[in-house]
């Protein structure tokens, strides 16, 4: 495929400066070199400078977990796209479920945040997912159609040629399930249908308790380009397999 894959790990609210230093001299040193695959580490913002010197020199690039849609001023707690620029990432998670459930993000927040990571040249891995109600419902691709529709609204589709989607099942987060690969092909199908002309450049990754047990068996559907990991991306050796699955 001419789409590069893509592994992201996404920390959330895990680690501390030990257990962080550990994990990512084993990351390091498992990935070297030239790949086909691209890996990304997304540690809580405190650790976004030290995670940069650990990791640079080796082929491994940085990403934030979430931003703010304002460039500046009085939001207190909020960090912008420029301060994550500073801080070397390349990459920014938007609209992760978890943002969207427990901190009430709407779509069109989660659209301005679009806009600002990418004034910034960040790029911005756009998150999208059902319920399980949703999905138990039938209306897993109207709910998913509806929050890319809100980000195209207000971006257009031009700007996805710089943006990775992610499929993220709510009801596959952290439970131990994962999407059939034929779920989650229709799912991929379904986006890339939506991003119209830039379908075939767009890469969509897979999100949902993905692990080294699973991540092949996603990997070889041609829609899905990589994955969003949680839970796996905190063990080096499960991390480092699900990246060489991937490359
Ligand atoms: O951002 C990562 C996703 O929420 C997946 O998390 O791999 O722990 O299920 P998980």
């Amino acid at each position: 495929a001419k789409r590069r894959q893509l592994v992201v790990g996404n920390w959330k609210m895990n680690g501390n400066q030990q257990s962080n230093a550990e994990l990512l001299a084993k990351v390091v040193a498992g990935w070297q070199g030239e790949h086909n695959a691209e890996v990304v580490v997304c540690p809580p913002n405190p650790y976004l400078l030290p995670t940069f010197e650990k990791i640079s020199g080796s082929p491994i690039f940085l990403g934030a977990q979430n931003l703010s849609q304002y460039d500046s001023g009085a939001y207190t707690g909020e960090v912008s796209a420029k301060m994550l620029g500073e801080l070397h990432c390349k990459f920014v998670i938007i609209g992760h479920n978890e943002r969207r459930r427990l901190q009430g993000e709407t779509d069109a927040q989660v659209a301005q945040k679009f806009i600002a990571a990418q004034r910034e040249n960040l790029i911005p891995i756009l998150c999208v997912g059902e319920s399980s109600a949703q999905r138990e419902n039938g209306q897993h691709l109207e709910v998913i159609g509806a929050q890319l529709q809100a980000v195209f609204d207000q971006v257009g589709l031009d700007v996805f040629k710089n943006a990775v989607v992610a499929y993220e099942p709510v009801w596959a987060v952290g439970t131990g399930k994962t999407a059939t690969p034929q779920q989650a092909e229709e799912v991929h199908r379904f986006i890339r249908t939506r991003l119209g002309d830039l379908a075939e450049e767009v890469r969509i990754l897979y999100g949902g308790s993905v692990k080294a047990s699973n991540a092949e068996q996603l990997f070889a559907i041609p829609d899905i380009d990589g994955a969003l990991l949680g839970g796996a991306s905190l063990d080096a050796e499960e991390f480092l397999k699900i990246c060489k699955a991937a490359d």
